[in-house]
């Protein structure tokens, strides 16, 4: 892979004219590039695989082979929208893997968080390399690479997790279509490929999913606690005209539990922790400031919609000295 850089006069992409110049200039550039080769992709369902997944099925159309791994710790709806997406929708090549009991039975037990995203990162390779190793004829490995990925990688702030860490056996050559964009522009080209708003605007979403915001050791319940109330906390703020606005925002179930009553009988159930917060950097931020109103809708949607939650906890703590993630 030739290593392309972002020129230095390159015109901020802001407009849907120059969005469609740009994804022009790409599908030529891609076509040439795999010829009539076949290329795979690890499709999450965040903005730069979707993105880059839609440009790709535009330019080679069913040459391009999607893996999207569900590894249980997905948001509600998550999977049924990348199928929904580009499945039904794009016409993707699209091989769906259902790896959530798999995940969900090497994580019990474990509570050290740096294990648990070690695990979470190591079987997703795994997954991914024998969905791999059952296709012939693959050349390319397709990446959502953006330029501040290439320019935190070269200022050492970060690994660029170069092919995913794939074993020896499956090198590929990379195709990188996004990699001279920054998010901004990415979300610009991935309206004009016609991807829904939630998935070009949606908020960050960390690797390990949910798995971090189920504190200590997951177990099947807490985590549908959690999943089921940041559907909830999404829903609420979608209505309340704070999507888009707010920057960050999610629930976390913690690994205690304290008494409560519902319909006069006591209850030993978990708390759920909302956070919602804005950065323009993420190296300080700052908390959103809910509307009164809100606070009580939500605590009782949640107390009563979400099994297992007797409580509704408020996160008032800017970063720092906490982080955006409990893990
Ligand atoms: P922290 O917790 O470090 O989070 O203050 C800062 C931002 O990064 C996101 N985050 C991650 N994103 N993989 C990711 O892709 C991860 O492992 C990860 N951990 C945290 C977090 O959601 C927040 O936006």
């Amino acid at each position: 892979m030739i290593d392309i850089r972002r020129p230095d006069d390159m015109v901020r992409i802001t407009t849907p004219e120059l969005a469609d110049a740009f994804i022009e200039e790409q599908i030529a550039l891609i076509r040439e590039q795999v010829g009539d080769k076949k290329v795979l992709l690890a499709l999450s369902g965040g903005v730069d695989s979707s993105v880059v997944a839609a440009l790709l099925i535009k330019a080679i159309g069913d040459q391009l082979v999607s893996v999207h791994v569900n590894h249980g710790l997905l948001r509600k709806g998550e999977p049924e929208q990348v199928i929904e997406v580009f499945r039904n929708q794009l016409k993707a090549n699209l091989i769906y893997v259902d790896a959530v009991d798999r995940f969900l039975d090497l994580l019990a037990g474990v509570d050290d968080p740096e294990q648990k995203r070690h695990i979470i990162g190591e079987e997703f390779i795994n997954v991914f390399a024998e969905e791999a190793r059952k296709l012939d004829g693959i050349e390319f490995l397709a990446q959502g690479t953006i330029w501040p990925d290439i320019l935190e990688s070269e200022a050492g702030i970060k690994a660029h997790h170069n092919a995913g860490g794939l074993p020896e056996d499956l090198q590929f050559d990379l195709v990188e279509p996004v990699r001279i964009l920054y998010k901004d522009e990415v979300r610009v080209v991935g309206e004009q490929l016609g991807l829904p708003d939630n998935m070009v605007y949606r908020q960050p979403f960390p690797g390990p999913g949910l798995g971090v915001r189920c504190p200590g050791a997951i177990t099947r319940d807490r985590l549908e606690a959690v999943r089921e109330s940041d559907a909830i906390l999404r829903e609420e703020f979608a209505k309340h005209g704070l999507e888009g606005k707010v920057w960050q925002y999610f629930t976390v179930v913690p690994d205690f539990k304290s008494t409560g009553i519902t319909d006069g009988k006591r209850t030993f159930d978990w708390p759920c922790i909302i956070r919602a917060i804005n950065t323009t950097d993420v190296v300080e931020v700052t908390v959103e400031h809910l509307d009164p109103a809100l606070m009580d809708h939500l605590a009782m949607r949640i107390t009563t919609e979400v099994e297992g939650i007797n409580r509704v906890l408020y996160d008032f703590t800017p970063k720092p000295p906490a982080t955006v993630e409990y893990e």
